[in-house]
């Protein structure tokens, strides 16, 4: 366990706002340093939405885990951040994993992943419960799951506490000895936590382990949103290295079964991963990781000591057993009103506008007689490609126009009839992008050699009928 002083890492944490720098986003969180992961106790309490996420403060690899801390009622101003938790003891010795949040009699609590290896490396993960103090840390209370259960290996962890008919339970990732991802269900019984069983679902063999599972519930049903590891990548489907998704269906509490419909895959970009979910007064509200496990050698922004971002916040709904995203209504405060520029363009082939280094478009484009459709981020000799293939309803994201930081393509397909709509939050090295209306979603980062603003660029073959958008520049999220 290295040494971690709180009071320091605050100190020259708090010293590195606002955060500049060539690749810093603007308005996705993040850290001046160290490596961050997974969104970690999303929590709406006292009036506020609580955010914590995994984050090694003492550099850019997957060691010292810990919690880092902020706090916002807008989304867009924030409280500066703070350590709230680090390793301690025996139990999270190797790392304050992942965990979620939820409110007990007046207090913030959160439940975590205690991860401990031994000398051979075995691990004993330990499920614990902790209580947010007003000054932003986290006081470690007991633990509630010493250990796995029999019939499961120590992949354990990543537990999500949800409520059904006034009783408290939760979900958590595991992997069974038969080395498949599974999803376990405890249930809060007068304080003590004890194991109902295995969530059964159709997807018996799906992955070697299922991380950070989210059990939410929908005015149409419930969904459990996993993380699958061992996937096999085939043509528009599972081309990360690992993936994030969710089967939508109907609960039963009863037998712990979820009856739904197929896997669906969350994002269609290369950085996504591990997403949680905050539900409050009817909303979901999903915060994802943008970055990627064992991929570090695709970020180059290691080499100035930070690793990784957070998606934008993006309100979910469920719909005939799909989830749509969109950015969360609050995210329309950072436009700047005086750079509100509409586009309408008729019977085109190109298009070009060019932006600030943090900004929004939205479009959306009557195809026409356009058989294929391009837009593109370019940064001088660089850029980042979007393309449409209609007949084959196929999108192309290609990041081999990029000089530095991972390269490669991502396919998927997108159902448009004659009507392509798409937004795009464009930050430094952020880049999320949501289609014909938060139907699909791919976020990516790109870290363009030369700091030069990106200029939107669109073409088509076959003439477009219609175009028509808006953009604006962005303001950042603030920190105080
Ligand atoms: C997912 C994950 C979790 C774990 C955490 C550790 O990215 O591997 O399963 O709790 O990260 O940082």
């Amino acid at each position: 366990m290295e040494k971690i002083d709180v009071k320091k890492i605050e100190a020259r944490l708090h010293r590195a706002y606002p955060l500049s720098g060539r690749w810093h986003n603007g308005f996705h969180l993040e850290m001046p340093f160290g490596l961050i992961n997974d969104p970690n106790g999303l929590c709406f309490y006292q009036g506020a939405y609580h955010i914590f996420y995994q984050w090694n403060p003492l550099g850019c690899q997957h060691k010292n885990k810990s919690w880092a801390y902020v706090k916002t009622k807008d989304f867009v101003h924030y409280t500066l951040p703070t350590l709230a938790m680090t390793p301690t003891d025996i139990h999270d010795k190797d790392g304050c994993y992942s965990g979620c949040g939820f409110v007990d009699k007046g207090a913030l609590r959160v439940l975590y992943t205690c991860n401990a290896k031994d000398e051979t490396g075995h691990r004993t993960p330990a499920q614990r419960l902790g209580t947010l103090q007003a000054d932003g840390h986290i006081v470690k209370d007991e633990i509630v799951v010493a250990k796995e259960a029999q019939g499961y290996t120590p992949h354990y962890r990543d537990p999500y506490v949800f409520a059904r008919d006034g009783e408290r339970y939760f979900v958590l990732g595991a992997q069974n000895n038969e080395k498949k991802g599974r999803g376990g269900i405890y249930k809060e019984f007068a304080g003590k936590w004890q194991l109902l069983g295995e969530l059964k679902t159709a997807y018996a063999d799906f992955g070697y382990m299922w991380e950070c599972p989210n059990l939410l519930q929908f005015a149409e049903g419930e969904a459990l949103l996993f993380c699958p590891q061992g996937l096999e990548p085939h043509a528009y489907a599972f081309q990360n290295r690992y993936q994030s998704g969710y089967i939508a269906g109907k609960l039963n509490m009863a037998d712990l079964s979820l009856i739904g419909g197929q896997f669906q895959e969350l994002d269609r970009g290369f950085d996504f991963y591990a997403p949680q979910v905050l539900e409050n007064n009817g909303r979901h509200i999903l915060l994802g990781w943008m970055g990627m496990p064992e991929e570090e050698a695709d970020y180059p922004s290691a080499e100035d000591g930070w690793l990784f971002s957070l998606t934008v916040p993006r309100e979910l709904r469920l719909s005939n057993g799909h989830i749509y995203q969109q950015p969360i209504e609050e995210l329309k405060a950072l436009r700047q009103p005086a750079t509100e520029t509409i586009w309408q363009a008729d019977n085109v082939d190109s298009y070009q506008h060019k932006l600030a280094d943090k900004s929004e478009i939205e479009f959306s484009v009557e195809l026409g007689e356009a058989k294929a459709v391009a837009f593109e981020l370019i940064y001088g000799e660089e850029r980042l490609s979007f393309s449409y293939d209609r007949a084959n309803q196929v999108m192309t994201i290609d990041r081999n126009g990029m000089k530095l930081g991972g390269r490669g393509q991502r396919q998927f397909i997108l159902p448009a009839e004659d009507k392509l709509q798409v937004q795009l939050l464009v930050d430094k090295s952020a880049v999320e992008v949501f289609f014909q209306q938060g139907l699909e979603t791919a976020a990516t980062l790109i870290f363009q050699k030369e700091e030069v603003n990106p200029v939107f660029a669109m073409k088509s073959a076959g003439k477009i009928k219609f175009l028509q958008g808006k953009s604006w520049t962005l303001d950042s999220f603030t920190f105080a």
